[in-house]
């Protein structure tokens, strides 16, 4: 495939193709400028678009996920007269969603608690949304997506760094002040790893990989490499396509030779799934594509294209360093939503977008209401609460439509767009991801065998014992438990414990697997990953304030590992989360259940239809330039149209785009002379 490719129109087209996705990728602009730098600008440095020859139009935008809403405090801002149509009847942010305590609902036992139901961690080299964060004055804290040792490291009081941004054109671009004091704490690996029946500690896994890696069948050189160095490897040759090694460093190439490097690995590398890449290209046995799918979270995304999992194998990764939102990732487009309490309405689904483009047929059938002399964009909603009601009409010079393709291809356009528009409305590959989510009286992960035996013997004395004799089952407590007026084991240390008779009834039938007792985990955030159903479990990087409990993410599992899960209903997917838990950490953590866990499934959720696009192999080179191209007067925005799918940084970058692009642009129609369209 590396081959050089015959010269044909075909191909010389497709290299241009190649070329063209290259510098979006890479955010390049005309004249070579950096667009992130002009993003930075905008959003950040100003919080201002520029001049405009065309002031004060009236704009739509539809959903009022983080894109919609950071679109329309900027081109409110600018005087347009904005309006934010949301399908959602009572909350913004779309994938960004907090399980948390409000006036009408309480998540889980104790009221302080929370946990994300999608975004939740957010990389260091994406500097829109943390510079972002930082400006709304959110406050940020390390995320640990590997576990830490408390006692290291600056603690809570020393402010976070800067947000740096370095250019590919040699400029640095930072926000906030210097924080001189401010220690990474040390990484300790203490949480586990267990496939095949064989559980190690991940910091035992990257010294002496062989007893995971022979559960997989490995023999020779690839037994002795953790799974995440032999994708490392397998990735080099790709490296070298756009950067050198220099000094024990990848150090991107000159300017044309990076931008066209990215381009040749854009034109051999997108026709392939990662598997075929693994496979095919980089020659890894099946057994050690096995080891790495499961313990890389790969496994149920080898059959997505290269690119995704290329990009995500930089983005998570040991090394990178995270940030949070104390207090949960809702509080991002919360704080942007205060400055647009009267532009978005909530409620409104979109289920028809007309639109007059005069470079095309006049609207057939259309409502009137765009075409010459008319509106450029007419939208019409359903009332969520009444989705057999009356529909409303929506108006508008431009729009910007921010909902996902996926979303999209339920609503009715007229006149229909573009033949590539199409194909990627249709045909955009959207994953799945499911989250179950437990909590927990007290954060036991956290605790050293000392703390089992003080915390168990609080609760009865012998319970620790009990344990360490191997236990009985969770619901015949011995007789000495029941002395102490210990009806059940699950939740024994919870204080009217929430335990549904539902979980109660699935928690009895269910075998209990694994031993009574494994050793403590004793971690501060990070995750485990395991070959059960669970997948990959988090555990909470920082305590709730005045709370001695927690909520661990249980099962956080993509594609496949996902679907399992949204077959079943909620109190089941609670029980096997638990039980899954306790395969790895021991049966005893029961009796710190509270009987409480949400759970959040993507591709069932009403407003996503999906977790994030990922293309499958050729779907960037066959349409991805399209997915943003605007169709006459309306404009797309999403994490969808960004290359940074799945990031919250992707649909930043694309809200600032088409902020910009509607700002500047004409409307579309301007009213004829006795034409009384627009009123
Ligand atoms: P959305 O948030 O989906 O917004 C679209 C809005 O449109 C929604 O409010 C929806 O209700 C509304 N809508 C839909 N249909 C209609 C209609 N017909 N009419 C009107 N309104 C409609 N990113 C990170 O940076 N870090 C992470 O750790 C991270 N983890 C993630 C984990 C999960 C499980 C998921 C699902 C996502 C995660 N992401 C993460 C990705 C991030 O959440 C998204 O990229 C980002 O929030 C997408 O924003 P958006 O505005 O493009 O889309
Ligand atoms: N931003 C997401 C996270 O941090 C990445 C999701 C990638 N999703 C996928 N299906 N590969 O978890």
């Amino acid at each position: 495939m590396t081959d050089a490719p015959r010269d044909n129109s075909a191909t010389r087209a497709r290299w241009q193709t190649c070329l063209r996705l290259a510098r979006e990728l890479l955010l390049i602009g005309p004249d070579n400028s950096d667009l992130k730098l002009e993003y930075l600008h905008t959003l950040i440095d100003t919080g201002r678009l520029g001049p405009t020859r065309h002031p004060r139009k009236k704009i739509l935008i539809i959903g009022a996920g983080i894109t919609g809403l950071v679109a329309g405090r900027l081109l409110k801002d600018a005087g347009h007269d904005v309006t934010i149509l949301e399908a959602n009847a009572g909350r913004v942010g779309g994938r960004i969603k907090t399980f948390r305590t409000t006036k009408h609902h309480q998540p889980f036992d104790d009221p302080a608690q929370y946990a994300e139901a999608g975004a939740m961690r957010l990389p260091d080299f994406h500097p829109l949304v943390l510079a972002l964060v930082d400006k709304l004055g959110l406050g940020r804290r390390q995320f640990y997506n590997v576990d830490i040792d408390p006692t290291t490291g600056s603690g809570p009081d020393v402010p976070a760094r800067p947000v740096t941004y370095t250019s590919f054109t040699g400029r640095t671009w930072t926000y906030g002040d210097e924080s001189p004091d401010f220690r990474e704490p040390e990484k300790r690996g203490n949480t586990w790893i267990r496939t095949n029946r064989v559980q190690v500690r991940r910091s035992d896994y990257a010294a002496t990989p062989e007893r995971i890696n022979e559960g997989f069948h490995l023999t020779g050189d690839e037994v002795r490499a953790p799974a995440v160095q032999m994708v490392d490897d397998a990735l080099e040759s790709v490296r070298d396509y756009y950067s050198d090694i220099v000094a024990g460093q990848r150090v991107n190439k000159p300017f044309d030779q990076w931008v066209e490097g990215w381009a040749r690995v854009i034109r051999d590398f997108d026709g392939y799934s990662m598997g075929g890449f693994l496979r095919d290209y980089a020659g890894l046995s099946d057994e050690a594509i096995e080891a790495v799918g499961t313990l890389e979270n790969m496994s149920s995304r080898l059959h997505l294209s290269f690119f995704h999992s290329f990009l995500s194998h930089t983005d998570i990764s040991p090394g990178v360093r995270y940030w949070e939102i104390p207090g949960g990732s809702w509080r991002l487009p919360d704080a942007l939503h205060r400055g647009l309490r009267d532009e978005v309405r909530f409620g409104h689904r979109m289920i028809r977008l007309e639109y007059d483009d005069p470079s095309r047929d006049s609207v057939p059938e259309g409502t009137g209401a765009v075409g010459p002399g008319g509106w450029g964009v007419a939208v019409q909603t359903v009332a969520e609460d009444n989705p057999a009601g009356p529909t409303q009409l929506w108006t508008a010079d431009l729009a910007i439509v921010t909902i996902p393709f996926s979303t999209l291809r339920f609503v009715e356009i007229v006149p229909s767009m573009s033949y590539k528009k199409r194909r990627a409305i249709i045909e955009t590959h959207y994953d799945q991801a499911t989250k179950v989510l437990l909590e927990f009286s007290h954060r036991w992960w956290e605790f050293t065998e000392d703390d089992w035996r003080n915390e168990l013997a609080s609760i009865s004395p012998g319970l620790y014992e009990y344990y360490q004799q191997g236990g009985e089952s969770g619901a015949a407590p011995a007789p000495a438990l029941a002395q102490a007026g210990i009806a059940e084991l699950l939740g024994a240390a919870v204080k009217d414990s929430g335990v549904t008779d539902e979980v109660r009834r699935f928690n009895s039938t269910m075998p209990l697997r694994g031993p009574a007792v494994r050793p403590a985990t004793h971690c501060f955030g990070g995750g485990s990953a395991t070959d059960n159903p669970n997948r990959f479990m988090y555990y909470p990087s920082h305590a709730v304030e005045g709370s001695t409990g927690g909520v661990v993410l249980a099962s956080y599992s993509w594609s496949d590992d996902a679907s399992r899960w949204d077959s079943m209903r909620e109190a089941e997917r609670y029980v096997y989360a638990l039980r899954n838990l306790q395969a790895l950490h021991g049966r005893r953590i029961e009796v710190f259940f509270t009987g409480r866990g949400t759970t959040k499934s993507w591709a069932r959720d009403p407003y996503a239809f999906g977790e994030a696009a990922t293309y499958t192999a050729h779907q960037m080179t066959s349409f991805h330039l399209d997915a943003s191209r605007p169709e006459g007067p309306v404009h797309f925005a999403g994490e969808h149209t960004s290359l940074k799918h799945a990031w919250i940084e992707g649909a930043l970058e694309s809200a600032v785009r088409a902020a910009i692009a509607v700002h500047q642009a004409p409307p579309v129609t301007t009213p004829g002379p006795d034409q009384g369209g627009r009123s």
